[in-house]
Parts: C-alpha cells; structure tokens; sequence
C-alpha cells in the first residue's frame, strides 16, 4: 500500500510538538551530527555532573563499544522522583488500578519520593549497595515501581523478573547474576485468581538453589499467609518501620549499570540484557514525550507488565521521569468482562493508552461488546507494541476503542533497543495499517539480504540499524563475547535486529516478525531453545523441536515435535503430562499448542535440525517445503507429514 490511509487528526497537527517538516529536519541532524543532537537533547535529564563527551560508539564485531555521555553524573531515581518535587509534589505520579474493580490508589511524586526512600534505606539496612544486584518477582502493584527505584537510588543493578515465570526461571535468572536479595509479594492478583508469588519464590530457592540470596523481602498484598523461613523473609512493612525518608541519591557515572533484563534468544539460556544509565534516561524520557506527544495534565496507561521491558521503560522510567501521571493496572483485560480497559479509561479519564495487538485481538474476538456502555472520549492517541499488528486488529483499535479519532502509533522495539525504534509520530506522518512507518531521532536502520549486501529502494530484508543509539543495551551481563556474537556478528558492522522487514514505495517500514528462532506468543517473547531444554529434561523426551506457527490470537502458537525415549508409549496422557510440565518448568506463557510424536526429526547430515520444514509443517504448508536434498534421512518428512495433527 503507498497511499496513506488514516491521515493524522486535525486537532493533533495544530498543537503537536511535531510537524512533517520538523520531523525531517530534527532527524536529519540526528543523524548527520549526533553529537550536536545528542548533546542538546541530553539535557532533558538532571545531571549531577554535565557531560563533556556525548558518543563514543563502535559495531565492529570483535570490540563493540557503546559509550554515552560517558564522563556526566546522574541518578535515574531522583530523576523520575526528587527533581519533580519542587513543582509536582501534589501532582499524581502513580494512579493504581487492581484487579479488583473496586480497588485503586492514586499516588502523588510526594508520596512516591517518601516510600521510594524510606524502601531503599530499608534495601541499605540488609547491606544493598552499588554494584550489587538484585532480583524484583513482583506483582503490578507500585512497590513493584518502588522497588525498581529504589534500587536505582542506592546503585544497585535491578533484574525484574516477569510474575509469570515459575521457580525454575526464577532461579535461573537470580543465578545467572548472583543476586543479593529477591523482592517479592506474598501473593499477586489476575482475574479474580491468586498467583502464588512467594510460593514459586520459596521452591526457586530451596535446598540452597540460589546460594548467594541473603534475603527474600515480602510485600504483603493479600492476606493469604503461606510458609516463611525466618532465616531469609523479611517482611516490606517491618523492614521499613523504623526507615526514614533521608536517603540521598547515589552519584552514578552515565555508564554505571542501571538494570539487567533477562529475554530470550534463538539459542541457549535467556539473556541478560544490560542498559545503563544516563543514555537509557534520555532516549526513554525523549521516546516517550515525542511518540506520545505528552501534555503536562496527561494520564497516561500503558497496559504492559514491568516484567517486560515495556513496563521498564513506559510504566516506569520514560513517563516518571518525564513527571507524567503513569497508569498501573494489576489485572487483565477480559476481568471481570470484556468492558474492562473501556472502563477503566473512562474511570481514569485516560487520555493515551499502549497497549499489545494480542490484547487487542482478544478484545476483537468479542465483537463491539469491548466498548458496550463506555466513552472513551478522553482518548487522544493510541499505542501498540511487542509484535506486527495486522490490518483487521488496527482498524477496530481505531474504530472501537478509539472512536476513529485517535491516531496509533505502532512502535517497533525490543528489549536490547531499550526505547521505541519505529514509529508514526504525531503529527508528523500519517498511518498505514500496520505500518511502524518511520525511525525515531538518531535511528538508522537498514535492509540487508541474507549475505548481507544492503538493499536500496522499496525491498524486503532483515533489519538492521546502522550505528548506536543512547538506549541501546551495552552488552549481555557476564558476556561481552555473546553480545558481539548474537547481535554484531551475522551481519558485519551494524546492529542485528532479529526481524524481517519492508520498506514501501514511501519509504515507510513494515515490521514482519522474526526471522530467526525466538516466538512470539501473545507479545511474549520466548526462545525455542528455552522450551526444547525444559522438554528434554522430561524423562519420557528423548529428543524435541519447538517451532511457531501462525495463530488467530496469540499471532504466533507453539508447535512442539517430540521424539519419546525408547519404549515409552506416545499417548494422550502423555502428551497432556508433558504440557503440564512444560508450564511448571518454565512458565504457562510457554504451553505448548500442538505437540506431535515424531519418530525421527529432519536433521542435515552434520545433525542439525533443519527447523524451516517443521515449522512448514506445522503451518500446513507442505506444498512448499523447499530443498529436502541435503537431509541425512528425507523419509523422515514425509512421515511427519502423515502424522501431523488435524489432518
Ligand atoms: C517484536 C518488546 C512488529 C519484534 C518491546 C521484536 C514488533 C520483538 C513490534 C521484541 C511492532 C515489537 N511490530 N513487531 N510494533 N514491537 N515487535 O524484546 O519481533 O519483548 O524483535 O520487546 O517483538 O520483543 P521484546
């Protein structure tokens, strides 16, 4: 499609930061002269001590070094609370919606700056210092933010663990960075239902599993009481009793570490993903002002968890530090019914709402009935995030919940990009249903073909960015070399994205989905590696292959090929035992769809599973299949092709 379909709203053009003109020409000296763009734009942030240098970056696949504003000095908590006192003491940083309906707080950046502080000299009385990292397991709740804070204030390097994650991932992540202390809540809330947080924390840690946790502090949500271990649990409520609210803010370098995020790769154990401080700051304040076009008096929502970066960088940090009014909602979108996300933005008078296409699209299964009896006449833009929004969801996003008036930024990003990449910007560049449309200040990106050769004019490719940005992540905590290899080395010189991507007749970018194993399941992201390993420790799994297949829903499923040990029948039973599993080994987030006996996988002769068949399989595409020649056992497909499921 060249021609724009939704052109930008009137009403949003005449009083947007952005016009088309400006947009080019801000961009155009973001990238001709970052230094001079940078350093102007840095100065959004407080710094305790200016910056002299402003970038000092390089791709090359052996020495990737991503350096920002290298010499100033600054915190990220007094960022997002202290430095808004002076003017937006009363003003509400945090407004809480639980699960519950009737349950809310709204909590002002005076009340934010008290508990902030008083947590972290409770943090300081079990001995957290700079440097020292320490896990959040947390429903969405603010402790959950002030936890994060908190730690920021002290230096201490925050790893937020998704509240969906079972005890295994839990202690994998907790290891993997060596975490002083977890922080987490007794119990969470989700559709009416418990999620037994300390429970999965308590298995996580048994029998000494995580050796270097000192202590598990519990914020206490509900009024289940479960089991305690006087030698670890603390109580949130008792440690902070006797803690007061003086706690200066620790003097933190740019590049000081600010958090480690944990995702998943095409390969082996998940990742953890390290940004910084003072580049972080700027490019998610800077990200979230201009692709959300925020105004002071803004309540604005984004409907992630801070499990995932999402909730990091647009729950917490972008919006906090911008002094906006953040939306933090417990539950879920279809709780108690459908109306909920219409009601809660006409309760809250929500004027920006983000949100994911797989809520979305589970709202759409319900027809109009997502906005039965509501408003939504506060609404003025709309985000979407976390995977392609097709078509048919963006047309009834537009229509449904935003009245046909409000524009949508569909923002493409990840993880290791810390902030949006590529969106629309109000106002200046109209939409194109599914389109993520055009780079954000500072953002190169490219297309390559396989071999790497860049791809001129209206073409399709993998997507790669050229040089650094300030939110990029550093590197992958423990290992540097991992960091070069997964995101530097396929493609030499520029940063590898993961995804396949379009670039129009306009010149405007359509984001396809991954090319390389990692799924995506309802916004989640999961490696295909993570799944096949907690399969593989089944003792009836001899050998096992995950790949995605398309799904109405979720956008992507998860198809699981399974090769039993020797003598093990393959049965219904077991089949729903391994699902089972697959949930309390990893996460429910990673139950399988379809799993399929497969006596023997698709392997070329040097004993690598040659994933693109399965996964032409699962999606019912045989026709298609593509060279089989260089399988060491081509026979194999056809068999697989006959037992596959649904036939
Ligand atoms: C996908 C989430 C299409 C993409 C912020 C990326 C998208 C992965 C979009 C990162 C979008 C994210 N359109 N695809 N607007 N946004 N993705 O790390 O495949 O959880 O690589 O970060 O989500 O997922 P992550």
């Amino acid at each position: 499609m060249a021609q724009a379909k939704y052109p930008m709203p009137a009403e949003l053009k005449n009083e947007a930061r952005l016009d088309p003109a400006k947009y080019q020409e801000m961009y155009n000296q973001s990238i001709a002269d970052p230094d001079t763009f940078w350093s102007q734009h840095g100065k959004r942030i407080t710094w305790f001590t200016p910056y002299g240098q402003v970038k000092n970056t390089q791709f090359d696949k052996d020495n990737v070094k991503i350096e920002w504003f290298r010499d100033g000095t600054l915190n990220a908590c007094y960022n997002c609370v202290d430095r808004h006192l002076p003017e937006r003491a009363d003003k509400t940083a945090i407004i809480w919606e639980g699960d519950d309906v009737d349950e809310q707080k709204h909590i002002t950046y005076r009340e934010l700056h008290e508990q902030v502080t008083r947590f972290a000299n409770g943090l300081k009385k079990l001995g957290v210092k700079k440097g020292h990292r320490v896990a959040i397991y947390m429903p969405m709740v603010p402790e959950a933010a002030y936890a994060m804070l908190a730690c920021a204030r002290l230096g201490a390097i925050h790893s937020v663990i998704f509240g969906g994650f079972s005890p295994n991932a839990i202690a994998d992540r907790v290891n993997d960075c060596e975490a002083k202390v977890i922080i987490t809540a007794n119990e969470g809330r989700r559709g009416g239902k418990g999620v037994p947080l300390k429970a999965n924390v308590d298995k996580a840690v048994a029998k000494g599993a995580c050796p270097t946790v000192d202590n598990v502090v519990v914020f206490k949500h509900t009024d289940t009481q479960g089991d305690w271990n006087d030698d670890l649990d603390v109580w949130w409520h008792e440690l902070i009793g006797d803690c007061d609210t003086d706690c200066p803010a620790e003097v933190m370098f740019a590049e000081d570490p600010l958090f480690i995020l944990y995702t998943s790769g095409s390969t082996g154990t998940p990742k953890g993903v390290l940004h910084s401080t003072g580049g972080y700051m700027v490019y998610v304040s800077m990200t979230h002002e201009y692709v959300f076009d925020i105004r002071e008096d803004d309540i604005y929502w984004c409907a992630a968890d801070v499990g995932w970066i999402t909730g990091h960088s647009y729950i917490v940090y972008g919006p906090l530090a911008n002094g906006t009014t953040t939306l933090m909602f417990e539950g879920v979108p279809t709780y108690p019914d459908e109306t909920r996300i219409a009601k809660i933005i006409d309760k809250h008078k929500v004027n920006i709402l983000y949100t994911a296409p797989t809520a979305i699209r589970a709202l759409m299964a319900k027809g109009d009935a997502a906005a039965r009896g509501t408003k939504r006449d506060s609404l003025r833009i709309l985000g979407s995030v976390g995977e392609p929004i097709n078509p048919e969801a963006w047309e009834w996003y537009h229509s449904v919940i935003g009245n046909s008036q409000c524009p949508i930024m569909d923002t493409f990003w990840q993880t290791e990009t810390g902030g949006i990449m590529i969106s629309p910007l109000p106002a200046a560049s109209d939409m194109k249903p599914g389109a993520a449309m055009t780079p954000f200040f500072g953002v190169r990106p490219a297309l390559v073909d396989n071999e790497g050769n860049h791809l001129e004019g209206a073409s399709s490719g993998n997507l790669v960015i050229l040089d650094s940005w300030p939110g990029q992540a550093r590197t992958l905590w423990g290992d540097h070399e991992r960091f070069e290899q997964t995101y530097f080395s396929t493609y030499d010189g520029v940063y590898f994205t993961g995804d396949g991507a379009r670039i129009d007749e306009d010149g405007d970018l359509w984001i396809t989905g991954r090319v390389d194993d990692v799924l995506n399941v309802s916004g989640h992201r999961l490696g295909t590696a993570e799944i096949e390993s907690a399969l593989v420790a089944h003792e009836a799994v001899a050998e096992a292959a995950v790949v995605g297949f398309p799904h109405d829903l979720k956008g992507q499923g998860i198809y699981v090929y399974v090769t039993v040990v020797d003598g093990v029948d393959t049965s219904d039973e077991l089949r729903a035992e391994l699902i089972k599993w697959v949930r309390q080994e990893l996460s429910p987030i990673a139950t399988p769809d379809h799993i399929q006996w497969a006596p023997g996988l698709p392997k070329t002769r040097s004993g690598k599973i040659m994933r693109r068949i399965l996964r032409k399989i699962a999606a019912n595409e045989h026709e298609s299949l593509g060279d089989t020649s260089t399988l060491a056992d081509p026979s194999v497909v056809e068999s697989l092709i006959d037992n596959r499921l649904n036939k």
